[in-house]
C-alpha cells in the first residue's frame, strides 16, 4: 500500500490531474464530499490534507508520498527527500510594502514588524539582513497588515500579484521561487523502494510532457 498525501484546493487538483495521467491513481478524489481518506487504485490511498499539513504527514511516515509547495516546505523544514520540481503552482515567495516605500526606505529603518504566514521563512531572511524584526504570525489576508499599518512590511507569496495591485502594495525583494514538489518519506522510499521509484519516474516524465 502507497499513502499519498494530497492538499486541497487548487495546487492538489493539478496535483490530481499529474496523478491521474499516470495511472498512479485511477478515479478522482470525490471532493464534493466531506472524506478525507480514498481508495483511489489498487494499493493506493489518498489523505486529503491543508497544504501546509503535507510535509508533517510525509515526514512522520503516515504518508509515504505527498506534494506540496516548495513554500510550505521551506518553512515547514520537513526532513524528506524533495524528488522531483513538478514545475506547476509557481509563485514567488517576496517582501512587499506600501506603494509610498522603496525597499531602500524600508530596509533602511532600524526595526521592522512584519507579518506573515511564513514566520520561519521571514525570520532567517531578516536574520541575514541582520535585521530587527518582530514576526506577526497572520493565518491569512497578510497583505491587510501592510496596508492597516499592523505591520510595516509583509512575507508572503505573490502569484498573479493582483492582491498586492489592487491594495496598493509593491514586492521590494523576491526571496525564493517556489513551485510543487514530490516529496517522499525516508523510511518508505527505502522499505517501499521500487514502488516508490517507479512511480517517482512516471510523474517526472508526465510533468516534463506538461511542460513541453
Ligand atoms: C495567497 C497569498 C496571497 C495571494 C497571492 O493567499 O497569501 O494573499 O494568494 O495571489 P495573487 O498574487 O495571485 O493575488 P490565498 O488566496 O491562498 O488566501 P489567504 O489570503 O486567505 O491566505
Amino acid at each position: 500500500m502507497i499513502t499519498i498525501a494530497l492538499p486541497k484546493g487548487r495546487l492538489g487538483e493539478d496535483a490530481e490531474k499529474v496523478l491521474l495521467a499516470t495511472g498512479m491513481i485511477q478515479r478522482p478524489v470525490e471532493r464534493d464530499s466531506r472524506r478525507l481518506i480514498f481508495e483511489v487504485g489498487e494499493g493506493v490511498g489518498i489523505l486529503l490534507v491543508r497544504a501546509w499539513d503535507v510535509p508533517t504527514y510525509v515526514e512522520m511516515g503516515t504518508a509515504d508520498v505527498g506534494i506540496c509547495g516548495k513554500d510550505d516546505l521551506m518553512e515547514h523544514g520537513a526532513d524528506v527527500l524533495e524528488l522531483v520540481d513538478l514545475g506547476f503552482g509557481g509563485c514567488t515567495m517576496a517582501v512587499a510594502t506600501v506603494n509610498t516605500l522603496s525597499r531602500h526606505d524600508l530596509f533602511g529603518r532600524g526595526f521592522l514588524r512584519v507579518a506573515t504566514k511564513y514566520p520561519n521563512v521571514a525570520r532567517r531572511f531578516f536574520d541575514g539582513l541582520s535585521l530587527q524584526t518582530e514576526i506577526l504570525k497572520l493565518y491569512g489576508s497578510v497583505e491587510l497588515a501592510a496596508v492597516t499599518g499592523l505591520s510595516d512590511c509583509i512575507v508572503d507569496i505573490v502569484s498573479t500579484g493582483a492582491t498586492l495591485r489592487e491594495n496598493g502594495l509593491h514586492v521590494v525583494e523576491r526571496i525564493f521561487d517556489s513551485t510543487a514538489r514530490w516529496i517522499v518519506n525516508r523510511r518508505s522510499f527505502y522499505l517501499k523502494y521500487e514502488k516508490i521509484a517507479y512511480w517517482t519516474e512516471k510523474i517526472k516524465k508526465a510533468c516534463e510532457e506538461r511542460v513541453s
